[in-house]
């Protein structure tokens, strides 16, 4: 393979500069060309493709965001857009790709990956709700920022003897809420994997009053509902204290990543490299007990994917860990 291209797709994650970068490098270390592909699959069908070199990732690593910019493209799952995506890898000669982002951007690597264009996944995205992988690039600074919230909130919330809700993001998954929750010394970490009782919550937190605590903090992971839909029915359940509805938003998704979401994502980039080099595309890599692994996206056995009818069915779905939601309640209770 002499030129391959790289994108990055989905909501951003901090290390995804970090990945095309190692994808750069490598694949000239390799002697073979690359090529950006701005917007994600958009870009890709608009022909939003040129070249990169060795410097062009130059002070790129400690960089959030991606500088390839992302997008979500729900139309390259059309047939449609599949073919004008792929005759714009062709017009420039690509005959490789890496794609950098969560699972509807794996599905559009497999798409390629049929259609004659072998491609690779790379798993961006703060969620870590990706399947063939223990981390996802992103997960780590997500948490770290949310965390270096909570701290501040929880100084706040102690100062005025408040209880606090804080909406974290993660998608159907409850991870970046377990870490945070853990690491915070929250008090309460509800996630969508787990069921949880509005009433026992709020009989505990009166109780904790009682004992004479000064403040409480819940972790709500926004996979279960919204903060303040989450506030108005606790308050229902009994006597919660002054409570505030903190929303943390996006600011999950920036940030300089941390040592390792970069580390991480250089090795996953020089890997994904290192397949296409061989011809190998259809697969993802993950990270299983520190050491990397390669998945096939679709088919039966251990693929990511399997297909029922035009179904995409995730084979070994995601699961948060209950021994983590174990831990934060243990150590709070
Ligand atoms: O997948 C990353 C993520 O930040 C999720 O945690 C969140 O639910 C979603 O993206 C938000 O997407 P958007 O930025 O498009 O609103």
């Amino acid at each position: 393979m002499k030129r391959i291209a790289v994108l990055t797709s989905g909501g951003d994650a901090p290390g995804m500069n970090a990945a095309v970068r190692a994808v750069v490098r490598k694949a000239i270390h390799e002697g073979m060309e690359v090529y950006g592909i701005n917007r994600g699959y958009a870009g890709m069908v608009d022909g939003d493709i040129f070249p990169l070199d060795f410097d062009s990732v130059s002070n790129t690593i400690s960089r959030g965001g991606t500088f390839l910019y992302s997008a979500r493209y729900p139309e390259f799952a059309q047939l449609e857009g599949q073919l004008a995506g792929i005759e714009q890898l062709k017009k420039n000669g690509i005959e490789g790709v890496v794609v950098v982002g969560g699972d509807g951007s794996y599905h559009g690597a497999m798409r390629l990956t049929e259609h004659g264009f072998p491609a690779v996944g790379l798993p961006g995205t703060i969620d870590n709700d990706i399947v063939g992988t223990d981390y996802t690039i992103g997960f780590d600074t997500a948490v770290t920022t949310v965390v270096d919230a909570l701290d501040k909130i929880n100084d706040t919330s102690l100062s005025h003897n408040r209880t606090f809700v804080v909406e974290v993001m993660g998608r159907n998954a409850g991870d970046i809420a377990l870490w945070s929750g853990i690491a915070s010394g929250a008090e309460y970490v509800i996630a969508p994997e787990f069921d949880f009782s509005f009433d026992e919550i709020a009989k505990d937190i009166e109780a904790r009053y009682k004992k004479g605590y000064k403040n409480a903090v819940i972790v709500l992971a926004e996979g279960v509902m919204g903060g303040n839909e989450f506030a108005e029915e606790l308050k229902k359940h009994g006597n919660v204290g002054d409570l505030r509805v903190s929303i943390l938003g996006h600011i999950q998704r920036g940030g300089s990543p941390t040592v390792r979401d970069r580390v991480l994502a250089s090795r996953m980039g020089v890997r994904a490299v290192e397949l296409l080099k061989e011809g190998i595309g259809g697969v993802a890599v993950g990270i299983h007990n520190e050491e990397l692994v390669e998945t096939p996206i679709l088919g039966d056995g251990n693929a990511l994917f399997s297909l029922d009818g035009d179904k995409i069915v995730v084979n070994n779905p995601h699961k948060a860990d209950k021994k983590l939601l174990d831990v934060a309640y243990d150590l709070e209770h």
